[in-house]
């Protein structure tokens, strides 16, 4: 006889006890391999859904949604949702979920792990060492540039934005930020995005990927960027022009990058900001804490578990749906 309990399709294993905990609502499937499922594989193991958790790897599109007509939430396992079409959500009247609140401060220790490496070429010389090119102690020996008494410039003033610029605190920075909503906080200044290009040290990048945002970062804005100057990009890859990037970077428009996102993810290997020394890469491992990855995991499937007993999504992020119903 088939099983009357909801069918919950999972696109990866995840850390945590979130599977156990949807297990005890629901069937549960979950995609075992690392390589994400191929968008007709997820039509084909979650035709029957009734909720999928889905990964920043997945597009959930109109497609994938015709495929699996039963769907009562989508619970994406990351705080952006660029990877879901939330119009097509809403108009179809299924709830979406992100993970909010959970990785903030991992994610902000991680910009700041770049913005140290990038400033003090730490990875450089790492690599230097192991490329025998260490002889001796040198005064002009892979030369960096201070943080302390710098400026930051903060792009996306979010949880993770905020979250940034209190560690920058500790450093004695001056914060700049811009965002479409300013907060009252007297530590930060809110300036115009030229601006704040002109004027910081480092700029750091935590705006959501949107139509306006995409290719904010382009040959003409790194251009406005200081000689010295280092630029971090932990949101999302196309918020910056990586062909521009590599450019400057080449041409020392700029100091330094470091990215823990790029366009294409993985990044291609022949990619020519992987032959840049000036340039750190990192595979997107911001939130890459056990704690952080659990909780992000445990939050999806809270949402899912509100949606199989017919309660309002905790993190929905379309809640017209519920003013359709
Ligand atoms: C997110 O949650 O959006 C990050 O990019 C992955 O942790």
């Amino acid at each position: 006889m088939p099983s009357q309990r909801p069918f919950v399709f999972v696109t990866r294993r995840l850390p945590g006890d979130a599977v156990e905990r949807l297990g005890a609502a629901a069937d549960v499937e979950v995609w075992p391999e690392r390589l994400p499922p191929p968008p007709d594989a997820i039509v084909r193991h979650a035709g029957a859904a009734d909720a999928i958790v889905t990964m920043l790897t997945d597009r959930v599109d109109a497609a994938l949604l015709d495929g699996c007509p039963r769907l009562r939430a989508v619970a994406n396992v990351a705080v952006g949702y660029d990877n879901l079409d939330v119009g097509e959500l809403t108009r179809r009247g299924i709830p979406g979920s992100n993970t909010p609140g959970v990785l903030t401060e991992t994610t902000a220790d991680l910009a700041w792990a770049l913005i140290l490496a990038a400033a003090r070429r730490v990875v450089e010389a790492e690599q230097s060492i192991r490329k025998g090119e260490w002889v001796t102690w040198e005064p002009g020996f892979l030369l960096g540039h201070d943080l302390a008494g710098a400026t930051l410039g903060i792009v996306g003033f979010g949880a993770i934005g905020a979250a940034v610029a209190r560690r920058a605190q500790g450093f004695d920075m001056r914060v700049l930020s811009w965002t479409p909503h300013p907060k009252d906080d007297p530590r930060v200044e809110w300036v115009g995005l030229e601006d704040l290009l002109r004027q910081s040290d480092v700029v750091t990048l935590h705006c959501a990927l949107t139509p306006e945002t995409r290719g904010l970062i382009d040959a003409r804005t790194l251009g406005l960027m200081k000689p010295t100057a280092v630029l971090v990009n932990t949101a999302r890859g196309p918020i910056v022009d990586q062909a521009a990037l590599a450019d400057a970077l080449r041409r020392r428009v700029i100091f330094a990058a470091g990215l823990d996102v790029t366009a294409q993810e993985p990044i291609p290997l022949d990619d020519p900001l992987l032959t840049l020394e000036n340039c750190i890469v990192l595979p997107h491992i911001g939130s890459a804490t056990v704690a952080t990855r659990s909780k992000m995991a445990g939050l999806a499937a809270t949402n899912v578990l509100a949606a199989l007993r017919g309660e309002r999504l905790p993190n929905c992020i379309n809640p017209a749906v519920y003013d359709q119903a």
